[in-house]
C-alpha cells in the first residue's frame, strides 16, 4: 500500500488503465485484499449475482488463447468477472436487470484498491464470451462481462492528463 497516498480524489486521479506489466507477480495477501473489495462490493437489493474466475500464470493458458494484446496476456492476474441475471435485482418498472451494473460497481471499487496498492488494472471487454465461456467452463445461463488483466505495472501510476469531455457537456442543470 502506498503510504503517501492520503486521499480519495489523489487516488483516482493516479487510475488509469494499464496495458504493461513489469511481470512482478502480486503478492497474495494484497490480491486477498483485492478479493475482499468484489465481495464487500455494494448491488441492488444486495443480490450479489456475480462470480469471478481467477487465473494466475499456473493456469492462465486457456484465457491467454482468448486475449489479443501482449500486454494483457503478461498480466499475472486476469480476473473473469461473471454476472448472473437470474440472481440479480430487476427494475419493475421498465424490466431493466441490474447484473451488469453490479459487476461494473465490484470492478471498480476493487480498481480503486489496486491503483492503492500501485496495482494496475484494465478492464478488457473486447473479448470473445462465448470463447471464454468455453475454454473456462462457464455455464450458459451465466453472462461473461469482461476479462481485468492486473498487474505491476512497467512505470508507476501517477496522475496525467486524460481526454474527456468538458464537464459542460455531460452535466444537464435542472434538466436536460
Ligand atoms: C467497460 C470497459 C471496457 C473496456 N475494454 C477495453 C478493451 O477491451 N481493451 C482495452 O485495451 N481497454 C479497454 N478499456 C479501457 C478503456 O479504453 C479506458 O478506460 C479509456 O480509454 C480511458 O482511459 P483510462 O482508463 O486510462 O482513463 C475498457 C474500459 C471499460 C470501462
Amino acid at each position: 500500500m502506498d503510504a503517501k497516498l492520503t486521499t480519495f480524489y489523489e487516488l483516482y486521479d493516479r487510475r488509469k488503465s494499464i496495458r504493461d506489466f513489469d511481470g512482478r507477480p502480486i503478492e497474495p495477501e494484497v490480491f486477498a485484499r483485492l478479493l475482499a473489495t468484489l465481495q464487500r462490493a455494494q448491488s441492488a437489493a444486495n443480490r450479489q449475482p456475480l462470480h469471478f474466475v481467477i487465473a494466475d500464470n499456473a493456469n492462465r493458458e486457456p484465457l491467454n488463447a482468448c486475449l489479443t494484446k501482449e500486454g494483457f496476456k503478461a498480466a499475472p492476474l486476469l480476473i473473469v468477472v461473471c454476472a448472473d441475471q437470474k440472481q440479480a435485482w430487476t427494475r419493475k418498472a421498465d424490466g431493466v436487470n441490474f447484473a451488469w451494473v453490479d459487476a461494473a460497481i465490484a470492478v471498480t471499487e476493487m480498481i480503486g484498491a489496486a491503483t492503492a496498492e500501485g496495482i494496475g488494472a484494465c478492464w478488457v471487454a473486447a473479448i470473445d464470451p462465448q470463447a471464454v465461456r468455453v475454454s473456462l467452463n462457464i455455464p450458459g445461463h451465466i453472462d461473461v462481462v469482461a476479462i481485468i488483466a492486473l498487474g505491476y505495472p512497467k512505470t508507476d501510476l501517477v496522475r496525467e492528463e486524460k481526454t474527456r469531455k468538458q464537464l459542460t457537456e455531460l452535466i444537464h442543470n435542472g434538466r436536460w
